[in-house]
């Protein structure tokens, strides 16, 4: 039983050895039975406190794939709404045994906090501005896959937009960084995080100086939800010097590709539609989510050795 909290305590070798499973689980995908008997017994709870559609849903689906059972928490339906604490609805929840809990909370820091307050497995589905782990593990076999490269040694991958608010920019920097690729991060000042100097990467404020010496193009939705005190900025504006259009996807080195994790904001970060740009990841972004939290979800629970015989 072993927690998934964030990438630095992940680290290399059980983010190269999660990784390796997941050509396994997209092999149980794409059975006729697309379901195996390596988590059955096992319990993996939801508890799912800030909105979500892809990580919500390809997390009950990777868990019904190995066949565990699954017990999903809604906040707004919940003794939450009678005041009820996290420490207290945690607590509730670990006394039905799951052996996972899989958490997603507005705020940086609750999964490292419910860890303590539970004994199953905690695996962070995106803590406030802080982390996103199974994110940058699905988008670094993402890369790997559209680009047919194992190592990412020499790739250069740009992340535009939001940076200063995205959990995903954090756990992507952090694990291309440990996989060998080289990043760059694009935004205007005010979403350039504090402290950029210490994180590993170039910054820039122009998408155009850097574009043509991108293998990966990274955009980032601005996360309105997140910005406070008028610092979002204006739309068209935002669109004019981020935003991906033509005459950019022009510039795009042959070969590179365009990812995005969702959900986008149609115009702001890109005027072309990113579903039938030829350069565009974004489904397989998707679709990958559900092998890698697989892959997850039995490294949490299992270990590599666990059979994948049908149920
Ligand atoms: C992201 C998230 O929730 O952090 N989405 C996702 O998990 N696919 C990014 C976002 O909300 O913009």
């Amino acid at each position: 039983m072993r927690h998934v909290l964030g990438i630095g305590e992940i680290g290399l070798e059980r983010a190269e050895a999660i990784l390796a499973l997941v050509p396994r689980m997209a092999e149980v995908r794409s059975r006729s039975v697309p379901k195996v008997a390596a988590l059955r017994g096992r319990t993996v709870a939801m508890l799912f406190l800030e909105d979500s559609t892809r990580t919500r849903l390809s997390f009950d689906a990777a868990a019904r794939a190995l066949s565990a059972d699954t017990m999903t928490f809604t906040a707004s339906t919940s003794s939450m709404k009678k005041g009820e604490s996290l420490r207290d609805t945690v607590e509730t929840i670990s006394a039905l045994g799951p052996n996972a809990l899989v958490v997603r909370h507005r705020t940086s820091g609750v999964p490292w906090q419910v860890a303590a307050w539970t004994e199953a497995a905690v695996v962070n589905a995106g803590d406030g501005a802080h982390e996103h782990p199974t994110q940058a593990l699905l988008d670094a076999h993402t890369i790997r896959e559209a680009l047919a490269t194992e190592s990412l040694s020499g790739v250069r991958v740009g992340i535009v937009g939001d940076i200063r608010h995205s959990r995903v920019a954090r756990s992507n920097v952090r694990l291309l960084r440990m996989l060998g690729a080289s990043v760059v991060l694009v935004a205007p000042s005010p979403l350039q995080p504090p402290g950029v100097e210490g994180w590993g990467v170039d910054a820039s404020s122009s998408l155009d100086d850097v574009i043509g010496g991108l293998d990966v193009l990274y955009l980032l939705r601005v996360q309105a939800e997140r910005i406070t005190g008028g610092a979002a900025p204006d739309a068209g504006e935002y669109a004019r010097r981020f935003g991906l259009d033509h005459a950019r996807v022009r510039r795009l080195r042959p070969g590179a590709i365009v990812m995005h994790p969702g959900p986008v904001n149609p115009g702001v970060e890109s005027s072309v539609d990113l579903s039938r740009l030829p350069q565009s990841v974004v489904g397989r972004q998707v679709a990958n989510g559900v092998p890698v939290r697989m892959a997850v979800l039995l490294d949490a629970l299992a270990g590599a050795g666990a059979g994948m015989e049908e149920e």
